[in-house]
């Protein structure tokens, strides 16, 4: 399957900033594609103008949350269909500083991709064990515990991506071995086809978690990587665009 690489912003960059980042991504891209599909998560004030930026490009444009509901009383919240009005193609749920910051749980989660599915949006569901998890020995338990109760019911190739995101590989520099990434994406696409039969197969695995120009050819290459979750080196056209290029041809 062909793989995607997504950049999550974060909360970083004011519209001018971020607009002077699309306009050279979107010039790299036209001058020598990646063999991968692109996705940037922008902050929501810029959502709207980096998809009118992008438009005819290729690049999708995603939210970084949405909310579980369609509408309501959800002071400083987003929801889905809000997302989809605009014209992204994918949603953000359930990242480890959601969780952390915002209290989520998987059940949570799982409504927003369900939220997302409703919407039309692709849900990225993120899910990675902490490091005390992982030294303790139970990352896979736990990783798979959360794609138990985080994965939305209806849920396809189509519309639900996975992002396995080690909590401490996020931002730290620190990945995971080759090997335990390896081993944590079979365990996920076991999961996936126990659950969803042949179709599992065609859900989508991201790694997230210091993904940087210079691991990420070895990350990508592996069977069930699907692509990249990409934080602070998405900030970066020069490093984002070498991430992708480091994707197998698909
Ligand atoms: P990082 O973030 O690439 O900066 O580690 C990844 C993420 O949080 O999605």
């Amino acid at each position: 399957m062909r793989q995607l690489i997504a950049g999550n912003w974060k909360m970083n960059g004011l519209r001018t900033e971020g607009l002077a980042r699309v306009a050279e991504l979107r010039r790299a891209v036209q001058t020598d594609p990646p063999p991968c599909d692109l996705l940037v998560c922008p902050p929501a004030t810029v959502v709207e103008a980096t998809i009118r930026a992008l438009e005819g490009s290729g690049i999708a444009v995603g939210g970084q949350d949405c909310h579980a509901e369609d509408k309501g009383a959800f002071t400083g919240d987003i929801a889905a269909p809000m997302l989809a009005e605009l014209g992204c193609r994918y949603a953000i749920v359930g990242h480890s500083e959601r969780r952390r910051d915002h209290g989520e749980d998987d059940a949570k989660v799982r409504a927003k991709a369900l939220a997302a599915q409703r919407a039309g949006l692709i849900a990225i569901v993120c899910l990675g064990e902490r490091e005390a998890e992982r030294d303790a020995g139970q990352a896979d338990a736990v990783v798979a515990g959360q794609l138990e109760g985080s994965w939305p019911e209806g849920g396809t190739g189509a519309n639900t991506v996975i992002a396995y995101e080690p909590v401490w590989a996020i931002g730290t520099g620190r990945t995971p071995t080759l090997a335990e990434i390896a081993g944590v994406h079979a365990l996920l696409r076991v999961r996936l086809v126990t659950r969803l039969g042949e179709p599992g197969r065609q859900v989508r695995l991201l790694y997230g978690g210091s993904v940087a120009p210079k691991n990420a050819a070895e990350i990508l290459a592996f069977p069930n990587v699907d692509g990249g979750l990409v934080g602070g080196a998405s900030l970066k056209v020069e490093d984002f665009i070498a991430i992708a290029r480091a994707c197998r041809p698909g």
